[in-house]
């Protein structure tokens, strides 16, 4: 057992006293509970930084998609009130990985980085690792962490993400042992936790959590629960706060946004919520993520159409242009219904961009298939694609399908297609050069000081010269030069 170097000196019998008593006190409901746990925890870490002589501090660092970053900014909303410093390092004193588990590299990458974190957990007695999100429920993962990375603190799942501060509470206090809290069942929805948003002038926002459809191939529903939608009221509620706070731009997140809705009492629908949302003063862009194509209703098509606030760019995963595969990855649409849905996009805004996530390799995946992908990527002229190769995720429906091509045949393909993807999306790009733009300006650029880098409502990236002063506004900007998926521009 580690020995418990946070009380050395402030006496773990009284701590654990005060401990027994802390727990004794604490509300039964949420959100209080976390509120209470957070309070406590700030008391009993100004006592180890007394200790420490110094301030602690704490990196949040997340893989994954965007859901997983929002479920981050919950976490350091919480760390920040109970007092802990943010540094963006993984020498910090609590580092908490926030893992995701879609596709087997996204496991090797938190395997290969908890070797460093030893490293460093060794050198420092104050140092705290905790493990979260998709990867942690489950099991073969939990027992891998038990069996061999026991410097791990603490491991919870993404079901029980809001328990965060009484969990840390417990690991600040001292208990020698890894706390390990999974929950399997789906959880409630618990609101009003704080939250440190990354950006000060954008956001996402939950509007629903986990997914219900299954995708062959997918372990997402496996990992996130059953789906579930947010009150129309408290995800309104929230946009207004923000709004108020200098939130501009506001993405909508979920596994399945277009069937938003399904099982609350109210009357609402994703395109119903988004009239709503229109209706914030203050939110000028309003983005989403991610459509299925089978539920992209006329409706939503026609509310995108006429808003002046909802910028123009679908994400809408296609996965594969082979009927047969759509059919075995349980997708519910197939290549002619995908391409009647573009035709459709294309013809109501003619300047929108639409992207998608494709996937190469799926079992038993024939040369002919892997043709129709092609083939609806060429009709379709993506503005940008993520493509994938295939990865056998344990539990799903396709883990146990033939596996088919082998492994130089898939790579070859995804190769090809990846060009395609590539030379598409550029000559989209293309079309846009000498247009003036709305832009949001975000950051400084990261290369060259004298640029801003910013997004244009369509999604793509623009480096312009500007002043710093410009960032967090929306400002208008000539398309100068196009470089394939990014562009140079003038601010006017
Ligand atoms: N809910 C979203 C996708 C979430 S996962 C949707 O349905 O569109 C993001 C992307 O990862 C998916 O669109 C898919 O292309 C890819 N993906 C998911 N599981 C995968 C797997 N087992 N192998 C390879 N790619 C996968
Ligand atoms: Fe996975 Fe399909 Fe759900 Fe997307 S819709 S998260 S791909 S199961
Ligand atoms: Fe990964 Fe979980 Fe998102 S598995 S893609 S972080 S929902």
């Amino acid at each position: 057992m580690p020995p418990n170097v946070m009380m050395k000196n402030t006496g773990k019998i009284d701590i654990m006293r005060d401990i027994t008593k802390v727990f004794a006190d604490a509300p039964v409901n949420e959100p209080d509970r976390q509120l209470y746990f957070i309070e406590m925890s700030k008391e009993l870490l100004a006592d180890i930084e007394k200790n420490a002589g110094r301030k602690l501090t704490y990196d949040v660092v997340t893989f994954g998609c965007q859901m997983n970053a929002r479920d981050s900014e919950k976490l350091s909303g919480i760390l920040d009130k109970m007092g802990f410093e943010a540094v963006d390092s993984e020498d910090a004193d609590y580092v908490i990985y926030n893992t995701c588990t879609v596709r087997e590299n996204a496991n090797n990458k938190v395997y290969g980085r908890l070797g460093g974190l030893s490293h460093a957990k060794k050198k420092n007695p104050y140092m705290r690792i905790a493990l979260c999100g998709c990867m942690m429920q489950e099991e073969h993962v939990v027992n891998k962490l038990q069996e061999s990375y026991r410097f791990v603190d603490l491991v919870f799942g993404t079901h029980n993400i809001f328990k965060f501060p009484e969990l840390t509470y417990r690991v600040l206090s001292g208990e020698d042992d890894m706390i390990i809290d999974i929950w399997k069942g789906t959880n409630d929805i618990v609101e009003e936790l704080p939250v440190n948003r990354k950006y000060a002038f954008k956001s996402g926002v939950n509007i629903m959590f986990g997914c219900d459809n299954f995708c062959s191939y997918c372990i997402v529903p496996y990992v996130r629960g059953r789906e579930r939608s947010r009150k129309s009221a408290d995800i309104l509620h929230e946009i207004e706060v923000m709004a108020k706070d200098g939130v501009k731009e506001v993405m909508l997140l979920g596994q399945n946004v277009n069937s938003y809705g399904k099982g609350l009492e109210e009357d609402i629908s994703f395109a119903k919520l988004l009239k709503e949302v229109e209706k914030i003063d203050g939110i000028e862009r309003i983005r989403f993520m991610t459509s299925h194509p089978k539920d992209l209703s006329d409706e939503l098509i026609d509310v995108m159409a006429a808003s002046k606030k909802i910028c123009r760019h679908m994400h809408l995963p296609l996965q594969s242009g082979s009927d047969e595969i759509l059919k075995r990855m349980n997708r519910h649409y197939d290549k002619a219904r995908y391409l009647e849905l573009i035709a459709k996009l294309r013809e109501k805004m003619p300047d929108i961009a639409i992207t998608t996530d494709i996937i190469v390799g799926f079992p038993g995946e024939s040369e002919e298939d892997f043709e129709e992908t092609l083939d609806v990527v060429e009709k379709a002229r993506f503005d940008s694609a993520f493509t994938f190769i295939y990865s056998k995720r344990t539990g799903t429906p396709a883990a146990k399908m033939d596996p088919g091509a082998d492994e130089a045949t898939v790579k070859k393909r995804f190769d090809k297609l990846l060009k395609l993807v590539q030379q598409i999306a550029a000559e989209q790009a293309a079309t846009h050069t000498g247009e003036t733009v709305t832009v949001l300006a975000e950051q400084r650029n990261e290369q060259d000081e004298s640029l801003i880098t910013g997004r244009m409502s369509n999604n793509s990236t623009v480096h312009f010269k500007g002043d710093v002063s410009c960032i967090g506004s929306i400002v208008n900007v000539h398309l100068d030069e196009c470089k394939g998926f990014y562009y140079y521009g003038t601010q006017v």
